[in-house]
């Protein structure tokens, strides 16, 4: 599968007034995709640090930088993209079986993450080599 059949950025409205700004994300299809059921956030890593650095084999994601910023490297064993999240109403939705990177967090980030399963251990590649290795084998059974 192409990687760009496996990401998708997602523009959401602001439902905002003279107030402020309000963004809704609705889960089961309306603004994303899947029904969510686990949401976590990621907040004073520095520039230097490196997260994800995995592959989930069931989950799907939706990455938001609600403050700050951050990048996100998008992999499928064959291609990769860089995709920078600099805006709150910015989504960036995550297939299954995308090796990710997310790196360069600027000071004031908060990276926001909804995921579609709850938090399950076995359902991630933290090896990049055993990545490869079954996609080749996901490939040959296909
Ligand atoms: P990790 O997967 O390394 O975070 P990241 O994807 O940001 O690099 O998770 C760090 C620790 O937190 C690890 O011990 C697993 C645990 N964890 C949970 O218990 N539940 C969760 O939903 C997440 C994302 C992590």
């Amino acid at each position: 599968m192409k990687l760009q059949e496996q990401y998708k950025i997602i523009e959401f409205t602001d439902l905002g007034d003279e107030r402020g700004n309000l963004v809704v994300i609705e889960g089961d299809g309306m603004d994303i995709p899947f029904d969510i059921k686990r949401v976590f956030y990621i907040y004073g890593s520095d520039s230097e640090v490196i997260r994800g650095q995995h592959a989930n084999r069931e989950t799907e994601f939706l990455l938001v930088n609600v403050s700050g910023t951050s990048k996100v490297k998008v992999d499928n064993g064959t291609e990769s993209e860089i995709i920078l999240l600099n805006r709150p109403r910015m989504g960036l939705y995550l297939s299954p079986m995308v090796w990710k990177d997310m790196y360069d967090f600027s000071e004031d980030s908060v990276l926001l993450v909804l995921a579609s399963r709850h938090y399950d251990a076995s359902e991630y590649i933290r090896n990049y080599s055993d990545y490869l290795a079954e996609l080749k084998k996901r490939n040959c059974e296909a």
